[in-house]
Formats: C-alpha cells, structure tokens, sequence
C-alpha cells in the first residue's frame, strides 16, 4: 500500500464518488487515460479488483468500498491539517459543509453572511433540504454541521439546541377564523389543507398532533416548499401549518394570517448537530461557536409582524 500515491488515490476517490472515468477526469482536468492507469496502477497496488461493471454502470468492490472509506478518512484528515496550519498562521480558511433543514433558510444564509466578512478565506457550501435527506446526508458523513429539529438519538450525534422552532396554523387574511381566539382544533378537520412533502420534518409534527386528537384533515395540494405554500395560502388554495420562521420577511401587506388554535404553536427547537465520532475542524468549530452567539437574533419573529384582522 506504501507504494500507492496520494495522487492515486484522490483519483480513485473521485472515480468512487462520480461511478465514471468521464466525470472524474473533467473534475481533476486529466485526461481520462490518466485516471484508467492510475486506478490500473493502484488495482495491481492492492491486488483485488476496485471496480466491478455490470451492465454500463460502475459498482466498487468490498475492496473497492474499504479503501474509498480510507481515502476519505485520510483526506479528510489533510484537509483538517491545512486548516490547523491556516489557523496557526492566523489566516482562518479552509471549507465548511452545511446542511440545513428547509425553514432554517430563514436564518442561516444571514449569520453565513456576516461569518464570511469576519473570515473571507472560508469557502462554504451549503445544503437546504428536507429532515429525511439530512439523515440521509449524515448517514454518508457528507458535512460537517447540520441544523435540524429533531435528531435521532441512535445515529451518534453531537447536538445542541439554539432556538424556538414554533409551528403555527397559517391561513389566508379573509379567513372566516381569521381574528377568532382559541379556535378548537377539531375545527381544522373540516379545514382544506396544503401539506408539505413526505419526508418533512413539519409534516410529520403535524401528523403526530394530528393523530394525538383523531383529526384526519383533506389534504388539496402538496408542495416540497415553504414559499410555495405561502402563496397557495395567498391563493386561497387552503391553509397550513409552517414554521413561524417562514413569516419573518411578512409585514403588515401579508397576505395572510395566523389563526389562534388550541395546542398550538406546536412547540420545537433548532439543533446544531455534528456526528459523535467526527473531529470538527477549525472552520467548523468557529462556525458552531458564531452560530451559537448570533442565532439569538433570529428568535421567533412576532405574530404582530403581521397585520391585525
Ligand atoms: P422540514 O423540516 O423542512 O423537513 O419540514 C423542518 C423541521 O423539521 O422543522
């Protein structure tokens, strides 16, 4: 294995991650004869097969898995290193990987901002989805902090909590409810309903609220996006139920409302999340530390934002 070359193996890892000499040659600007010798070379380094193709598709082979898991442990740890040295030499720089759930859009791209003036060596990408393909995401090991309302507590994760996440029943402003105070949530089953996706983490709130009470509600429309279900609000499309967040840039010409429900808001948090076993580099722990001191701007915006019906 000693005479496997770092070169090699960033090939074979890239190759392992695209499944295509194509792809992985246009991402390293070589050649693609270069990446079949490499992975050529370092087949006959190993002495098993990396690869196997069925069809036209590309598998990697137990080896082939083992070693992709090394090499991300290994660059991983280089990449780690590089930002130690940037840090010693008083230049914060390096890559910070971000996941986020949907809502948290609503905060997160602000405190990036104003992160990004303090440190501007930093590069950062940053993911918004929904709480299954963030669990999908950490399985994969694929970032380095996530921001989620409800982490699981079998996958090893580090977690904190930083803010209120309150979801409200959001209806159009001419609702008939519209005004009316501790509305019985029974009301809502005879309510038309815009739902989000399956997968979210919102929707499922909702059912366990729900089914808690024995409501079954009509649902007219589904939609993977908060905004999107901003506007069939405004449409008259129905109602929903959204993290208050989504009407922080509403003022008082909102379209629409919050109704007052029993039991709600329903009640949750933001947590920031890192898995157990993964050594946070610099840029992500100066990131978790300002995202921890800055968040408290960002609390629940008022329901008064909105206009009075
Ligand atoms: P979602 O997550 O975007 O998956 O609905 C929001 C949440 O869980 O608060």
């Amino acid at each position: 294995m000693i005479q496997a070359t770092l070169h090699q193996l960033k090939v074979f890892e890239t190759m392992a991650r695209h499944g295509s000499f194509t792809r992985a040659a246009e991402e390293l600007l070589i050649t693609q004869p270069t990446v079949s010798s490499q992975i050529k070379q370092l087949t006959k380094v190993i002495g098993l097969p990396l690869f196997e193709q069925i069809g036209k598709r590309l598998y990697l082979t137990e080896a082939g898995k083992e070693l992709l898991q090394t090499c991300q442990e290994i660059f991983g740890r280089l990449e780690n290193f590089e930002m130690k040295v940037a840090d010693l030499k008083g230049t914060r720089q390096g890559q910070l990987r971000l996941a986020v759930i949907t809502t948290a859009k609503y905060f997160i791209p602000r405190i990036l901002g104003t992160f990004c003036q303090q440190y501007p060596g930093i590069n950062i990408s940053l993911a918004i989805t929904n709480h299954q393909h963030i669990q999908e995401r950490m399985m994969e090991n694929r970032d380095d902090l996530y921001v989620l309302s409800e982490p699981s507590d079998n996958m090893g994760l580090s977690t904190q909590p930083f803010l209120d996440n309150h979801l409200v029943v959001i209806a159009p402003k001419n609702h008939p409810l519209a005004g009316k105070r501790n509305i019985p949530i029974t009301n809502l089953d005879s309510e038309v309903f815009i739902m989000r996706e399956s997968g979210s983490g919102t929707r499922q709130a909702i059912q366990k609220l729900f089914y808690q009470h024995g409501l079954s509600v009509e649902v007219r429309l589904e939609l993977g996006s908060n905004e999107a279900i901003k506007h069939a609000i405004a449409g008259n499309l129905g109602i929903s139920i959204l993290s208050q967040h989504t009407l922080i840039s509403e003022g008082k010409d909102s379209e629409l409302t919050i109704l007052d429900v029993e039991h709600f808001p329903i009640k949750r948090r933001w947590y920031v999340a890192y898995l157990e076993d993964k050594q946070l580099s610099v840029v992500a722990k100066a990131f978790l530390d300002y995202l921890l001191q800055k968040s408290t701007k960002f609390s629940i915006p008022p329901a008064s934002l909105l206009a009075k019906v």
